[in-house]
């Protein structure tokens, strides 16, 4: 194993979420006027349970940092229930401190997608780059909407969905026909500009995709696997995600 990866693995989905929590807290609290980037799917709602809790208990304070998230479907209302603002304003930004005006998600309407992705970009780095960015894991190993396949040197952009993300993520949708084909995904380059990486897994259906990500070979086939590469990542899993570690 990498000496820049560091894994933690958790009795299970609770436990990892409270540990998850707790490392990002650390560093909100640490930088509480830096960027920090959030990601959705059902892997870090735990997470952010405990982040909500912290706030209302422990008053973890959210009003100094802006918040980018790494991506969102192309077309869709944003008021949509599938909507990735959606989620995380019910699942965190309701919840919190956070400034609104300091809340950054790529527009599931823009006009100019392509364009909406170039400006992401630059908001990113005219905000001092992000400095934890939380990930999930794809079943084909995409972070973000960043598909196998994909070059590493990627910015964000304007995007379609692999074919088993459309599948994947039909669940969400009432069928796979009302997912949209398309995203803006912040890039591989710009995920590993972010200084430290928060990357949460659970469950036995990510046991095989962790093994290629972290100990395979570090190929655009397995879009997460480029992270070996990254200075400081940590890996909070439940134990069933470890299985093959
Ligand atoms: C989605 C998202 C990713 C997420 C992944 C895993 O398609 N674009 O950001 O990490 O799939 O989702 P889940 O946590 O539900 O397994």
């Amino acid at each position: 194993m990498h000496k820049n990866i560091t894994i933690i693995v958790a009795e299970d989905y609770e436990t990892m979420s409270h540990k998850a929590a707790e490392i990002f807290a650390e560093s909100i609290t640490a930088n509480p006027n830096k960027s920090f980037g959030f990601a959705t799917g059902a892997t870090p709602v735990g997470m952010y349970k405990n982040l909500v809790k912290l706030h209302k208990q422990e008053n973890l304070d959210f009003s100094g940092v802006s918040t980018f998230n790494l991506d969102e479907y192309h077309p869709l209302a944003p008021d949509s229930p599938q909507s990735y603002r959606q989620f995380m304003y019910d699942n965190l930004f309701s919840h919190v401190n956070i400034n609104k005006n300091n809340i950054f998600i790529p527009d599931s309407k823009a006009a100019d997608p392509h364009m909406e992705a170039k400006e992401y970009e630059a908001k990113i780095e005219n905000k001092g780059g992000i400095e934890m960015q939380i990930l999930g894991i794809g079943l084909n190993g995409h972070i973000g909407f960043n598909e196998p396949n994909e070059t590493f040197d990627a910015n964000t952009r304007y995007t379609p969905l692999a074919k088993a993300t459309i599948e994947s993520n039909a669940r969400h949708f009432a069928s796979a026909e009302d997912v949209p084909t398309n995203a803006i995904t912040m890039g591989i380059r710009s995920i590993m500009l972010a200084r430290h990486i928060l990357l949460l897994a659970n469950g036995v259906n990510k046991a095989t995709i962790l093994r290629d990500a972290l100990l395979g070979a570090i190929t655009p086939l397995v879009p997460a696997s480029i992270l070996q590469l990254h200075q400081s990542v940590t890996v909070v899993i439940d134990k069933e995600a470890a299985t093959l570690l």
